[in-house]
């Protein structure tokens, strides 16, 4: 007997030829996320990478861990190791209300799903309520990560422009006028009104307010994705929509990966009954339950009492570090740059003059081991081009310093090697002013902008 042939080790045409006619026309649409491809690379210890949202895990206490892993083996060992209900454990969705309480939200238990990371609830959402060509609203630029999902189930994102107040709501309307009069099929506004991931801009509360307020109007679902709430290093909680609108338009999105860990997997979604409803059947068809042994931990973690202690002191360690990245922006960035100042989360997004492709200027700066999020992976629609997200949390100060450094080095190059083909000088950078300043006592800060569209930032208009 002959034996069967091995599967190819590595893509070749020739197999590419065998398996295509066999794909999903969605797989047509299908894309990889910026950031997951790059963690192989980023994984290397001596690349400095600003380009995860990883948060710093060495900071949880590995007793704790060993106490709450002890006790679960000791007290309910054959539970931990058993399926659960698809919508999740009654005990963890107590620890879910406790999180929901502590940013000022009373939450029904029966209107929770426990999920597999915050991540499951994008997927299990747009799956329910997106048919292919099917409209929803995000900001622009958005989460990097949401971009595969909608694109897997081929949803129509709009996107809306962002400052420093977060999503234009003031465009919103007009947006859905136009999507109205073209007869497309608006299904819902996804946005990450705190702390941004990848613009690290908060949402002003007025806004905040006139998107319920439209959602009510025009019976809209709103998705409120929100996993860096909790994570404030300066200035007064917000109150998330959800709390404004009492959960009838909007759905909330919560996970424990920023507070506790990613790699327990476990987030939730809050959404009226018959949305929840058809998000667990989807769920069911998806992966069954959530870890029991993750839904455990957590019970066994909050029943300590001491998780707001762990969040304080997580707030303690990104603060310093954000002001690092800051500084080293001003120090490292040329002045034609623009950054966004984020009072909490982990992402500053920072933006180029046009001629700056990021992407291509990431491969010059892997070579430096050096890494960040290219802009373009937060579009869908290929702006971003100029732009990048830097993330804060992972890396220490110095790291942090380091790698703005080298980034700021190859921004440099590529503005010296445009001005030499143009003909045009380039502003000084924030190092030369420094040298200027001490030779002739000149002071002149580098600036910290706020968010802008690279079109208003050329035209100097500066957005509601
Ligand atoms: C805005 C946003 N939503 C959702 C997620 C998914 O997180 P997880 O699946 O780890 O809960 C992330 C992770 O970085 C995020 O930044």
């Amino acid at each position: 007997m002959t034996s069967p042939p091995k599967p190819p080790s590595r893509s070749t045409s020739r197999d590419l030829e065998r398996y295509a006619g066999l794909f999903a026309a969605r797989t047509r649409v299908m894309t990889s996320s910026a950031m997951r491809d790059m963690m192989a690379v980023t994984a290397r210890p001596e690349v400095i990478s600003l380009a995860g949202g990883l948060p710093d895990t060495s900071t949880f206490p590995p007793e704790t861990l060993a106490a709450i892993t002890a006790r679960i083996a000791q007290e309910s060992s054959a539970k931990a190791l058993q399926y659960g209900p698809t919508d999740g454990l009654p005990e963890t969705k107590e620890c879910i209300a406790e999180v929901m309480r502590a940013e000022g939200m009373r939450v029904d238990t029966e209107d929770v799903v426990v999920t597999t990371g915050g991540q499951q609830v994008i997927d299990l959402v747009v799956k329910t309520l997106i048919d292919p060509g099917d409209v929803v609203i995000a900001e622009g630029p958005t989460y990097p990560g949401a971009v595969p999902t909608f694109n897997a189930y081929q949803a129509d994102v709009v996107q809306i422009d962002m400052d420093s107040e977060g999503m234009r709501v003031d465009l919103l309307e007009e947006t859905i006028d136009a999507l109205e009069r073209e007869g497309r099929r608006l299904k819902f506004i996804y946005t990450v009104p705190t702390f941004q991931n990848p613009a690290g801009a908060t949402m002003s509360l007025a806004r905040r307010k006139r998107l319920v307020e439209i959602a009510n109007d025009r019976e809209l679902l709103v998705l409120e994705d929100n996993p860096y709430g909790l994570l404030r290093y300066e200035g007064e909680p917000l109150p998330p929509l959800y709390s404004l609108d009492g959960g009838v338009y909007v759905m909330y999105l919560g996970t424990f990966s920023k507070i506790l860990s990613p790699g327990i997997r476990l987030g939730w979604v809050v959404a009226p009954p018959p949305v929840l409803e058809k998000i667990n059947v989807g769920k069911q068809g998806a992966d069954l339950c959530t870890s029991t042994l993750s839904q455990l931990m957590v019970q066994a973690y909050f029943e300590r009492g001491d998780w707001q202690e762990y969040v304080q002191a997580l707030t303690g360690v990104y603060r310093p570090r954000r002001d690092a990245m800051l500084e080293a922006l001003g120090e490292f960035f040329p002045r034609e740059a623009e950054w966004t100042r984020p009072d909490g989360g982990m992402f500053v997004w920072a933006t180029l003059p046009d001629y700056i492709d990021t992407t291509d200027l990431l491969a010059r700066a892997l070579r430096d081991n050096v890494a960040f999020v290219p802009g373009q992976g937060a579009f869908l629609d290929g702006r971003g081009r100029s732009s990048m997200r830097l993330n804060f949390s992972a890396s220490g100060e110095d790291r942090i310093r380091e790698g703005i450094r080298r980034i700021g080095q190859v921004i440099d190059e590529q503005m010296d090697l445009y001005g030499t083909l143009t003909g045009e000088m380039k502003a000084p950078s924030g190092e030369e002013i420094e040298a200027a300043r001490e030779a002739d006592d000149v002071h002149e800060g580098a600036r910290v902008v706020e968010l802008r569209h690279r079109s208003e930032a050329r035209s100097g208009a500066g957005g509601a």
